[in-house]
């Protein structure tokens, strides 16, 4: 079986849950579902970051030691993995033993090639985005706050001693790295600005901090702890079972995708990337950066308050619907808004008349006039015949489109079939046949549920609750939901239970939750 290794980032627990998190779940969810479906042997990684000054400073708010809060904090991670039925095979927190076994490991490998030395570190830090700017990166605002140009975090001088990591010894071998394997961080436009800060000269990084406590220890030198991104990206190794050659999941080494957001990318595409050179270790086929949200036009921040919270969303639209929207409205890649009335269209448009109606009126009709029964394939006129050939060819460009994480895209490959069966039901209108033709009624009849099979399989992973539902209705058995088992034909005769309505519209959604008087 072929192996598929993704991951999400690790999540800091410094504070709750949001729809930016939300995004890079759901993502890496459906691709991880995708590969299932395929018939891939997937290991799905996510998880929470634990250390840091970050943390630390939001525990010492709540007025909880650092393990307490982030007990707390990281449980809600893991409940918002369970309201957006996130498939992930493994949780990893940073503050587990087998966490600070494989950091221990990798520091020491890397200092034993001499990529790590001892020195002073003086310059910019932002707790915010746990990150060491250069001068030439900071700004200066007229009452004397400093800033991050970029990220607009602010930043504070530091003066400690520190462990270095020798970056600027790898500028060579990263570029050569990136430009012998032009796919390695996509999108293109993330890829061009990595090159171009490549191009500018790396120096040295400071991975270890003695002026707090909350980190993993450095091996022989309990002054200082690690750098949070040192221990935050071995993470990923961590879970393989790393260094132990014969743990279950070693074989899954290197990851085939880092999905990150595109703050993070140069974490993914240069450091990481560098420590794993250090320690000889093969790295990773592919990080893909995506875009962020804002909400309703602003910027998402605990200040504005307005960090929307995923069991709220789900509560409101439906975790498929959810999934579906945030995948559906901006490329992958993109930065999108998210706005209650794109939602409520695309949710009223695209899932209950689209998707929804061409179920309800298929079903009802083999409910009606077949008394329930699949029949069996008939003769196909030519118009029958490219219809499914466009859904036959639909499963090789859904892989085309997942392998570069083209998820708008393949939703909108999905939906063209969606909309030419609509086409094809009008046109052959099957009620009309019932007296004049009923022959051909079955057949057209049939060409719709096989359509509605594609349909159903190939949308499980973005709606993996609505699909079951379908596919239940369509009466699939288990054997019959992948990839593969749609180019074998389902059995005739079959008796397919009552229909009943997948996607209602949001309007009936609301007056479905609200009391009855
Ligand atoms: N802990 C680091 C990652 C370490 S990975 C080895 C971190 N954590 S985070 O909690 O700040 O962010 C995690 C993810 O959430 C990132 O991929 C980030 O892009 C995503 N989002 C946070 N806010 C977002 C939006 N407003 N919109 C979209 N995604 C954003 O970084």
């Amino acid at each position: 079986m072929p192996r598929f290794y993704l991951t999400t980032p690790i999540y800091y627990v410094n504070g709750d849950p949001h729809l930016g998190h939300a995004y890079t779940s759901i993502a890496a969810d459906v691709i991880a579902r995708f590969h299932r479906l395929d018939g891939d042997e997937v290991f799905f990684l996510t998880g929470t970051d634990e250390h840091g000054q970050k943390v630390e400073k939001a525990a010492q708010a709540a007025g909880l030691a650092p393990q307490a809060f982030a007990d707390q904090v990281s449980a809600r991670f893991r409940r918002m993995s369970e309201v957006l039925n996130i498939s992930h095979d493994d949780f990893i927190r940073t503050t587990e033993p087998r966490h600070l076994r494989a950091c221990a490991e990798l520091w020491q490998r890397a200092q034993a090639n001499g990529a790590i030395y001892l020195g002073h570190y003086e310059g910019w830090y932002s707790v915010r985005d746990e990150a060491f700017y250069g001068t030439d990166e900071i700004e200066t605002l007229a009452d004397g706050t400093r800033l991050a140009r970029e990220s607009r975090a602010p930043v504070e001088w530091v003066r400690e001693p520190s462990w270095f990591f020798r970056l600027s010894a790898y500028q060579d071998k990263l570029l050569a790295f990136h430009e012998a394997n032009p796919d390695f961080l996509a999108p293109a436009a993330r890829r061009n600005e990595l090159l171009s800060f490549l191009k500018s000269g790396l120096t040295d990084l400071s991975i270890s901090r003695a002026s707090f406590r909350w980190g993993v220890p450095v091996p022989n030198d309990p002054d200082h702890v690690m750098y949070v991104w040192f221990d935050a990206l071995t993470n990923y190794l961590t879970a393989t079972g790393w260094p132990d050659p014969a743990a279950p999941r070693a074989g899954f080494w290197p990851a085939d995708l880092h999905l990150v957001g595109k703050e993070i990318a140069r974490f993914h595409a240069l450091y990481w990337p560098a420590f794993l050179m250090a320690a000889d270790l093969p790295l990773p086929r592919r990080v893909f950066s995506h875009g962020w949200w804002t909400v309703e036009g602003e910027k998402m921040s605990k200040s504005a308050g307005n960090g929307l919270d995923p069991t709220e969303l789900v509560e409101t639209y439906g975790r498929d619907a959810l999934r579906y929207f945030i995948l559906r409205e901006v490329p992958f890649g993109n930065d999108g808004d998210f706005r209650h009335e794109a939602i409520v269209t695309r949710m009223d448009r695209e899932l209950a008349n689209d998707l929804g109606n061409l179920a309800q009126r298929t079903l009802s009709l083999v409910a009606r006039n077949l008394d329930g029964t699949r029949p069996a394939p008939g003769p196909r006129t030519d118009d029958d015949a490219a219809l499914l050939a466009q859904a036959a060819s639909l499963p090789a460009e859904l892989r085309g489109a997942i392998d570069r994480q083209a998820l708008a895209e393949a939703l909108e490959q999905i939906w063209k079939l969606i909309r030419a069966a609509n086409a094809y039901i009008d046109h052959q209108a099957p009620w009309a046949l019932k007296k004049a033709n009923p022959t051909r009624m079955e057949d057209v009849l049939r060409v719709l549920l096989d359509l509605l099979h594609t349909i159903g399989v190939t949308l499980t992973p973005f709606m993996p609750d609505a699909m079951a539902k379908l596919l239940d209705q369509l009466a699939v058995p288990e054997t019959a939901r992948s990839l593969a088992a749609l180019a074998s034909p389902l059995a005739g005769g079959v008796i397919l239970p009552a229909p009943a309505a997948i996607f209602p519209r949001f309007a009936a959604r609301l007056d479905a939750r609200a009391p009855a008087c």
